[in-house]
């Protein structure tokens, strides 16, 4: 047994969900008409209401003394104060300063990071300014209409997510288009749209070393050639954020067109650095800098508030409570927007709760003897109801849920509006109320004994639900910050490193280790790997 799980607050827990796992969530709302008011809060615009959990007073003291034993407060200073948390990396993770709108000073190994962060966003400021009025023209002087950012995993999932979110607030004349998959057909398809003489490249990626994104980035520079043969206006549709100039330049991208961040921004955490300028691009500099506003406000709130009280706090907690205690061995967790402009957050959340706490060792090495992230999935509330939400009403797993909505949509067309919200609401209550046997007979007088139990809902199925009046760039920014602390809550409790990422490493050298066998289309048959990778690559080989 590890301390963690020897420790006076998770053994109570465990204790504790003995009598919660039977709990009727039906009950608890009616023992108690006050459920909603006890447990719900509001943070930074949003609303988040967690009366439709397995829980209570006490389960809540249980918690918090688990996140006290765990020392979060100590390591909740350590994430804003610059220490190098990220100790396998020797780095900080410092994303909450890139958002720091007080401008008081972050001090990263002694020095102040707050200049360069700003010079950065000046840079970006005057960079889009010139794009949007036509001041940075394309090489045969036409106006930039599209951008095309390529890049992978964090360079591209947050971006490509909050430029779709946030749709509404494109600058007129802006098309934002997003390469991430080494599949030609991606990139291929694209292109096949696009004018050169008015199409930028963004090549975005921390190390400027990633396979998939190089590879892009060369059939677009290609591409881009074969229709331009002055190499020269390469610089006039290709700009580069990394943070490695040396890469950048070695790839041939003028360092002048090259927007910089640091180590200490992990890759899924890294929107509000330069990754960002494909937002910026799309939404414009004052847009992107509320959404920093609403993620800073986020930052403020789970820096101050106690921990029960605290909205990135409970949902991490509510999560561990779930993983690890009521639903240890099946731990699921849905995410279901009733906002279509969030459909790309469930995909850009798995990066940023699995990526970061898919592990299996403490920070001191140690192999964990308790489950760590859930497996996290989900899709847009109204289409999810038309193709899974069965298995959620009347599956045999428990899956814990986030629903996530919001109030008013930014469109034109308003009346679908109370439709969503009545279906938002109407899943998440008859996922946790359930038909019983009695209210089924009375519904369907008809059915016979036999067909009787296909109707019937067990219910009981806990959820979260975050609401807001309106997808705003502030609201974005202040979502995303919720689960980027969740996550590190989660981690704390875990005590797991969630800002490295080791695990994605054997994959890739494995692919380069097999490549030159397909590349040169040597006839030799393999024979140095396990049978099923040399009979599935000599196959390959045998039809190529
Ligand atoms: O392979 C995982 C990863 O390292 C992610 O953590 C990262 O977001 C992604 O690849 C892209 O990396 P880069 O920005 O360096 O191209």
């Amino acid at each position: 047994m590890s301390d963690l799980t020897r420790s006076t607050a998770w053994q109570q827990l465990q204790q504790h969900s003995q009598t919660m796992q039977d709990s009727d969530l039906r009950s608890l709302f009616t023992q108690d008409p006050e459920r909603f008011d006890k447990f719900s809060l509001n943070a930074a615009g949003l609303l988040l209401d967690y009366s439709k959990n397995h829980l209570n007073e006490q389960t809540l003291t249980h918690l918090e003394a688990l996140a006290k034993q765990v020392e979060f407060d100590s390591w909740r200073k350590k994430l804003f104060s610059g220490k190098h948390i990220n100790h396998t990396e020797d780095r900080a993770a410092l994303h909450t300063a890139l958002r720091n709108c007080s401008q008081i000073p972050v001090r990263y190994n002694g020095r102040d990071v707050m200049g360069d962060i700003n010079r950065v966003l000046d840079k970006m400021r005057q960079f889009s300014r010139d794009i949007h009025n036509g001041d940075w023209r394309g090489y045969t002087n036409k106006m930039i209409t599209d951008i095309v950012n390529i890049g992978i995993g964090g360079s591209d999932l947050g971006p490509k997510m909050v430029v779709d979110a946030l749709a509404p607030y494109q600058k007129d004349g802006m098309c934002s288009h997003f390469i991430s998959n080494i599949d030609a057909l991606q990139i291929d398809r694209l292109l096949a749209t696009l004018d050169p003489e008015t199409t930028l490249f963004i090549i975005a990626s921390k190390t400027f070393s990633t396979q998939e994104t190089m590879a892009n980035a060369l059939t677009a520079r290609q591409w881009f050639l074969s229709h331009c043969a002055d190499k020269k206006m390469i610089r006039k549709h290709f700009v580069a954020v990394s943070t490695s100039q040396q890469q950048v330049e070695e790839f041939g991208i003028d360092p002048h067109n090259m927007f910089v961040f640091w180590d200490w921004v992990g890759g899924r955490f890294s929107l509000w650095s330069a990754i960002g300028l494909s937002i910026i691009l799309a939404i414009g500099m004052e847009a992107f800098e509320s959404m920093l506003a609403g993620a800073h406000m986020m930052d403020q709130h789970f820096q101050t508030a106690p921990i029960l009280q605290n909205m990135p706090a409970l949902l991490g907690l509510i999560s561990i409570w779930y993983n690890n205690f009521l639903h240890a061995n099946s731990n699921n967790h849905a995410i279901l927007p009733y906002d279509y402009a969030l459909r790309f957050f469930p995909a850009y959340l798995q990066q940023l709760e699995m990526e970061s706490n898919g592990k299996r060792i403490t920070r001191t090495g140690e192999i964990v003897d308790y489950k760590t992230c859930p497996v996290i999935w989900g899709a847009p509330g109204n289409n999810g109801q038309h193709a899974f939400y069965q298995l959620l009403h009347q599956g045999t797993r428990k899956i814990s849920i986030d629903f996530i909505i919001a109030i008013h949509n930014n469109t034109q067309t308003i009346d679908h509006q109370p439709a969503v919200l009545a279906n938002a609401l109407a899943q998440s209550r008859a996922l946790m109320w359930g038909r019983n046997h009695e209210e089924t007979r009375l519904a369907n007088p008809k059915l016979t004994a036999a067909e009787l139990e296909a109707h019937v809902f067990p219910g009981n199925q806990a959820s979260n639900t975050l609401l807001y009046n309106r997808l705003t760039p502030a609201t974005l920014g202040s979502l995303i910050a919720l689960y980027e602390h969740k996550v590190f809550v989660e981690s704390i409790c875990w005590q797991i490193n969630p800002f490295d990422q080791w695990g994605v490493q054997l994959g890739k050298t494995m692919a380069m280790d097999l490549l030159p066998a397909l590349q040169t289309g040597e006839d030799k048959p393999a024979c140095e790997y396990d049978a099923s990778t040399n009979g599935l690559l000599n196959y390959i080989k045998s039809h190529v």
